[in-house]
């Protein structure tokens, strides 16, 4: 990106004008040309957003990054089981709270994300073979986590990652324990202890409409649904690789048909070219109820899998051609 001559002095006449202002670099407030969150806002959307936490936040430019270009946070790990609850009924919420209080204080949407998950999730926990103990357990951690931070949240991702790929569930201690009634125990839980909060239940691999998990996902949410569970919305993660993105369209126009809204929720693309980025911002403006996008992450190298410089800034905090395109295709 380029800075002219006239912005510079502008920039150093006022910080001259206000010497007391905070002593961060010349251009922290304004990394990119425009914010891809005005532009998502102004077609319409909630947010596009970006994962983070206390670490991201108190390190290098991300927080001006994510002050200046994105709408919402979601935690990449604070609001995990083994970060709220490593040991039965004891609960820690130093992380989450951070994140949920600098998201308040800047005005971003939180994302919740997640309580009902297999992975990342303590012993004590997996290790339960009673449904009632396992129940009032989950209840539990719904009740608390959701509980806390009810009234802060736009959506939650109450259900994670439940599918295995042919569409079938998943082997875990929520579905060998108690069986799919454990997706109706948490979405009920769920909305009772927020019941302003979006409900979404979350998963990966569902970047193409014919791929067996992406039908898995469809046709029972649609049960689900009619049944009475309060199940709001669908949360396509995105975690694609190169070439990936021409399926995203289709892909979310047929997730999207299935549920009250839906997002897409944890975007890279590994090696992803300009076209996969624009694919991505089509697939969510093509479908009226999707809300927003949140890409996992600010910079390649803090990314969860850095192969292939999966996300819009670079490791010296600029903004990419992926982070032009997707703006590109906003406007
Ligand atoms: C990305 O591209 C580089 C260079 O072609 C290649 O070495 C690497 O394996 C690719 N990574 C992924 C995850 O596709």
């Amino acid at each position: 990106m380029k800075f002219t001559l006239a912005t510079v002095l502008s920039a150093a006449a006022l910080a001259s004008a206000f010497p007391m202002a905070e002593p961060e670099p010349l251009f922290d407030e304004r990394q990119a040309a425009q914010s891809i969150n005005d532009a998502m806002v102004a077609k319409g959307k909630k947010y596009f957003g970006t994962c983070s936490d206390q670490g991201r936040l108190t390190t290098g430019s991300n927080a001006a990054i994510i002050k200046a270009n994105f709408g919402a946070v979601t935690p990449e790990n604070s609001m995990k089981w083994d970060s709220t609850e490593a040991s039965q009924g004891k609960f820690t919420f130093t992380g989450a709270d951070y994140l949920a209080n600098w998201a308040t204080d800047n005005g971003k949407l939180i994302r919740g994300h997640t309580t009902v998950w297999h992975s990342q999730l303590p012993s004590w926990v997996s290790s339960i073979r009673d449904k009632t103990t396992l129940t009032t357990v989950m209840q539990n951690h719904i009740n608390t986590v959701i509980g806390r931070y009810k009234g802060k949240v736009y959506a939650w991702d109450v259900v994670n990652e439940m599918f295995d790929e042919q569409g079938g569930f998943r082997s875990s201690v929520w579905y060998n324990v108690l069986g799919q009634d454990f997706v109706k125990i948490a979405f009920t839980t769920a909305r009772a202890a927020d019941p302003d909060a979006k409900l979404y239940i979350n998963d990966y691999n569902l970047d193409s409409a014919s791929a067996g998990k992406t039908q898995g996902m469809i046709k029972n949410v649609k049960a689900w649904v009619a049944a009475g569970v309060p199940i709001d919305g669908i949360g396509s993660q995105g975690h694609l690789t190169a070439g990936q993105g021409a399926n995203a369209p289709a892909a979310m126009a047929a997730l999207c048909a299935a549920a009250s809204e839906c997002a897409m929720t944890e975007v890279d693309i590994q090696n992803g070219s300009t076209a996969d980025w624009t694919n991505v911002v089509k697939a969510c403006l093509g479908a009226t109820n999707c809300v927003g996008i949140t890409v996992w992450g600010v910079r390649d190298p803090d990314s969860w899998r850095p192969s292939g410089n999966p996300l819009l800034f670079d490791s010296s905090y600029k903004p990419k051609s992926s982070y032009n395109a997707v703006l590109a295709a906003l406007q």
